[in-house]
């Protein structure tokens, strides 16, 4: 019988749980598809004593997770605790140096040190595998890196975040409050340990920029991106997207173009009955444009203890099988310097929310600025006041345009809000007609 291979796990909560349970279920399988079985042999996490629903008696107990990667009798590191620096880091870092392959789900990792990382892996010869970083239980990192390969993509995008979509799915289909839905989302093991990087849209950054050194076979660049979350959005622009016709997503969308590369997250509305506007509750689409396989969507579980340790286990049982692939799909030293497009240029239609100060010419003077700035309106819905009650000082006024730059939309905006004829600054949120 072959050897077994030996694995090393630091961080047994949602995630690392989840692959005990897998490993536990499908052991027979696993070795058999592997070639070789695979067996736990050392765990590391905070508290010793936690019940963690598995026994885990017969394994070596590591505090501290740097040990459990240097720990001889472990060949593969796999790295579940999250986080960009401490530990996490740490551990991987002494994991590779100590020339052992290493598994890990944690996206903020990689978009803050992939490149180096990946030099690290490479210049050992040991393989740095993150199926489960980007879009859960997807296989997006292998389509990308190895269904792909013989496509130029020009553009990835998609719903990246289970957390986000399942609050703006209850939102809208429940009329629940954001804050409401975020517990459950945290209940249900959705959420990163600090939901900020959830609802700011700076997990679905980690995702894209990942997802944009993959695609484009350039270095990780994070801090190219313009990032925007949904704690802004109200039941109010759920409801008004709805009736224009369009669903609210949160997107990650990279496009590489003849100026540059251009990464964004940000509130979208899309068309309702489009396949990514049907993309709702914990699941994520990833779509992904090739010059010569075109239009590609990948949808699934995109968060969740097993849909994640599904893919922990297929980057485990890679290794299992020998098979190494450059990290980011061309060896890191080959990685491009990334190239920033001019910023805002992206050209698409806008949604705008005004709290319009109920007097006369106001339309006018908003319908003005838009014209100076060569925006087209597609369409206006006016809220008006409403029964017997004394006339309301404001009323909302909702606008969706035809493609324009964003350059312009924000300018037409700026001058709107210092005509005086709103009462608050003016929201806008993207839309991409899919
Ligand atoms: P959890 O918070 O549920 O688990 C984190 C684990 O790390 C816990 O077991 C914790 O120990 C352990 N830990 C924390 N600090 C240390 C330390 N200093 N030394 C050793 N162990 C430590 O996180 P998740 O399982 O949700 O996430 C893990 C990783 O997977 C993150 O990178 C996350 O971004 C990523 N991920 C998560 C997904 C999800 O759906 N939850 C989906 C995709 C990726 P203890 O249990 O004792 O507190
Ligand atoms: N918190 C993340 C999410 C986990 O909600 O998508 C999966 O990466």
């Amino acid at each position: 019988m072959t050897e077994a291979l030996r694995l090393g796990i630091a961080g047994l909560g949602t995630v690392g749980g989840g692959v005990l349970d897998i490993l536990a279920r499908h052991k027979q399988l696993i070795a058999a598809r592997a070639g070789r079985p695979i067996e736990l042999c050392a765990v590391s996490a905070r508290s010793r004593g936690k019940d963690r629903g598995h026994d885990l008696s017969g394994l070596t107990w590591h505090d501290d997770p740097v040990r459990l990667a240097n720990d001889p009798s472990v060949d593969v590191f796999v790295e579940l605790i999250g986080g960009e620096a401490g530990p996490a880091k740490a551990a991987v870092e002494a994991a590779l140096r100590a020339g052992k392959p290493v598994v890990t789900a944690n996206k903020a990792l990689l978009a803050h040190h992939g490149a180096a990382l990946a030099r690290l892996a490479e210049g050992k010869g040991v393989a740095l595998n993150f199926e489960a970083a980007v879009a859960g239980g997807i296989p997006v990192v292998k389509t990308i890196r190895e269904g792909l390969v013989g496509n130029r993509l020009g553009k990835v995008f998609g719903i990246l975040n289970g957390t986000c979509n399942y609050i703006l799915t209850k939102m809208a289909e429940e009329g629940r409050s954001f804050a409401d839905v975020l517990k459950e989302a945290q209940s249900l093991g959705y959420a990163e340990a600090d939901p900020t990087f959830d609802v700011g849209g700076f997990d679905t950054a980690h995702k894209l920029a990942v997802l944009t050194a993959l695609a484009f076979g350039v270095e990780v660049n994070l801090g190219a991106i313009d990032i925007e979350g949904i704690e802004k959005i109200t039941l109010d622009d759920i409801r008004n997207a709805s009736d224009m016709g369009y669903k609210i997503k949160l997107l990650g969308v990279a496009v590489s173009g003849p100026q540059g590369i251009e990464q964004r997250v940000h509130p979208t509305l899309v068309p309702k009955g489009s396949p990514v506007a049907e993309t709702d509750g914990v699941f994520n689409a990833v779509v992904v444009k090739g010059d010569f396989v075109g239009d590609l969507m990948l949808e699934g579980r995109g968060a969740g203890a097993h849909p994640t340790a599904s893919a922990v286990l297929s980057d485990v049982i890679d290794i299992a099988r020998g098979s190494r692939r450059p990290v980011f799909g061309v060896p890191a030293h080959d990685l491009r310097p990334y190239e920033a497009a001019p910023p805002r240029a992206h050209e698409g239609g806008f949604y705008v929310a005004l709290s319009l100060l109920d007097k006369p010419g106001a339309v006018a003077a908003i319908a003005r600025s838009l014209a100076d700035e060569h925006i087209s309106i597609e369409s206006i819905v006016q809220r008006g006041t409403s029964g017997t009650d004394a006339p309301r000082a404001t009323a909302p006024f909702i606008l969706i345009t035809h493609n324009t730059v964003e350059r312009n939309m924000r300018a037409a905006l700026e001058r709107i809000e210092a005509d005086g004829h709103v009462a608050s600054r003016p929201r806008m949120i993207r839309i991409e007609r899919l």
